[in-house]
């Protein structure tokens, strides 16, 4: 550790700097720990807080534990799920490194529920069938009890203090330290004291996570800020497909918690007002167990429709009513209290108020499946690489199944590491050393931030920002509500220029770095918006009502857009990778995507 006075800078070395603590984070790092890289990992939250503790449901592989399953039957969900969107290849790389990433879990001491037989428990999960969509639902959701990420996060935490992977906690990476087109650092504050540090490292891997925080309901925790991808794009990089933006069904209506697929998983199922098990109408094969987008949809139409349940009659019940009370206490323990805590409900006597509420991002930091950051095609940005929810792979494409995220973090996080410890070692690359000037723009900006005597505050802008996104990017859009939405949406960015975090004589010390993550946010927003505006046709989870079919021939592509510091756009495409990565098996071909 160095203390550069000139500019108050502490500089730090390392081989690798991780930032991010989530499941893939948290991967990467122990992997390139484990193989002796100087590893750092930055982390704005106590590690085992990272949003990756709150996924519930599980993580897919078809080990086939419960009933016959097979990785070739994963992959067609998966391109199928993802509405002919997600990239063939990637999704192959996935789904067949599926079984191995749950028994490295397993050996890591992941504490998985079992089977009668000693097995890894798996249950059922939307989209995800057997027999290339012909046969019954798969159990490939490899399950703790309803809190698998919780077990997951504290599990590669473990790992990583085995590995001497070594932590800054409590620090919020600001910006990265960009040199002639290659990433050479990243800079970042110490939330406790307020010292500014920077890191030089041969390879900086972003592991930031969703920025579910643009909408005013949805599943994500507070600190899902996108903070990776406002970083991305203010080194001047694009994102990719933004505008696929996934809507749980199951929030607790009013409070957004997450109530887990795996509820109807394990034979939970909604009803409308009249008592009707309406997903029989939208989706008679899979019913509830459809994918995510459609059961939103299905749900946001039965409300629309005037059968919504309640005094509003403005949200849906979610019904384990039935079950036996002994299996809800084994496998939906975390959701018991959830619905307890949050609506007040006994989930053994009366059903869960639920509503579709913003859950994922598909859309990211182009990456290809090294997880490699993607400048423009395939020309890949040299020193950096993203990984978990902040990347975009695509594996997703425009709509991830249920349990396929834990899993897109274990694998990816941990090819990540072996990729960059092989090319760190062909390469002989050495730390970059820093200039003076690194990381000072940085500095000067939070200096001015502070110096403003604007009229505008974070929470009040951040809440604007949240409410448009609700209203008019929503489940179903239009060009009527984008337009809307777009212009609401530049008019926060000229309150952004008149913001004012310091009026009240004192800054509480989360102001600034909340001032820092909404404009995160507020980059991601209008990316979300913008790339919605322009994408004329329905996929996944962006559901146009104007133009309410897909449309292979003219959009089968992926959206890259970059954004400048006044939030103005500009939007190209790519083409998807039709193609698996290998030429053992062959291509799935878009078909009518019904459930
Ligand atoms: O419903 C759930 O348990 C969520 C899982 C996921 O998003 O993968």
């Amino acid at each position: 550790m160095v203390v550069n006075m000139a500019e108050n800078f502490i500089d730090h070395s390392y081989d690798v700097v991780v930032v991010g603590a989530g499941g893939a984070g948290l991967r990467a790092a122990l992997g390139l720990a484990e193989a002796g890289l100087k590893t750092a990992c930055i982390s704005k939250l106590f590690p085992t807080r990272s949003h990756t503790v709150a996924a519930q449901g599980g993580i897919s592989a078809s080990l086939g534990n419960m009933g016959k399953d097979d990785w070739r039957w994963h992959m067609y969900d998966t391109v199928k799920g993802s509405d002919w969107l997600g990239d063939q290849d990637a999704i192959e790389f996935m789904v067949r490194h599926a079984s191995e990433a749950v028994i490295e879990l397993e050996h890591y001491g992941m504490p998985f529920s079992r089977t009668k037989e000693g097995k890894i428990y798996q249950r059922a999960f939307g989209g995800m069938t057997t027999e290339f969509g012909e046969g019954p639902p798969a159990l490939r959701t490899c399950a703790a009890a309803d809190r698998t990420g919780h077990a997951m996060l504290h599990t590669l935490y473990q790992q990583s203090l085995k590995h001497k992977v070594e932590f800054f906690v409590e620090y919020f990476a600001i910006d990265l330290l960009m040199n002639d087109g290659e990433c050479v650092g990243v800079v970042a504050q110490c939330m406790e004291d307020g010292t500014f540090h920077r890191f030089a490292a041969k390879t900086i891997i972003l592991a930031t996570g969703g920025y579910g925080r643009i909408y005013f309901s949805c599943t994500s925790a507070h600190s899902c800020t996108g903070d990776g991808g406002g970083m991305v794009v203010r080194a001047g990089l694009p994102l990719q497909d933004t505008e696929f933006v996934q809507f749980h069904p199951t929030g607790i209506y009013g409070a957004g918690c997450l109530i887990t697929e795996g509820v109807r998983g394990e034979g939970g199922y909604l009803t409308n007002s009249e008592g009707e098990r309406f997903m029989e109408r939208y989706a008679p094969s899979a019913k509830d167990l459809a994918s995510r987008d459609v059961v939103s949809r299905a749900m946001t139409l039965e409300i629309r429709e005037g059968r919504g349940v309640g005094k509003n009659k403005d949200h849906i019940y979610l019904h384990i009513n039935h079950l036996d009370p002994e299996i809800i206490h084994q496998r939906l323990p975390g959701i018991s209290e959830t619905a307890k805590i949050f609506a007040g409900v006994d989930v053994t006597k009366q059903p869960i108020p639920v509503l579709p509420t913003c859950h994922y991002n598909m859309g990211g930091i182009p990456a290809n499946y090294y997880g490699e950051v993607l400048r423009s095609g395939d020309d890949t940005v040299s020193g950096l690489m993203a990984v978990g929810e902040a990347a975009c792979v695509s594996v997703h494409g425009a709509n991830r199944l249920g349990s396929n995220s834990l899993l897109d973090l274990v694998v990816f996080g941990k090819v990540a590491a072996e990729h960059c410890i092989k090319s760190l070692s062909q390469n002989n690359k050495q730390i970059p050393k820093l200039h003076a000037n690194d990381g000072v723009q940085s500095v000067q900006k939070i200096n001015q931030l502070l110096d403003n005597q604007g009229e505008y505050h974070t929470a009040d802008l951040r809440l604007e920002m949240q409410r448009i996104m609700q209203t008019d990017v929503s489940v179903f859009r239009d060009e009527k509500t984008l337009k809307t939405g777009k212009g609401l949406i530049q008019a926060v960015w000229q309150k952004f220029e008149k913001i004012n975090i310091s009026d009240k004589g004192m800054i509480w010390n989360t102001d600034l770095i909340e001032t820092l993550e909404f404009e995160n946010l507020l980059i991601q927003a209008t990316a979300t918006v913008d790339a919605a505006l322009n994408r004329q046709e329905s996929r996944g989870a962006h559901a146009r009502e104007d133009y309410a079919e897909r449309d292979d021939k003219n959009w089968m592509k992926h959206t890259i857009i970059t954004i400048d510091e006044k939030g103005g756009t500009d939007i190209s495409y790519r083409p998807v990778k039709d193609q698996p990565m290998s030429n053992d098996i062959q291509s799935i071909p878009p078909k009518k995507r019904v459930y």
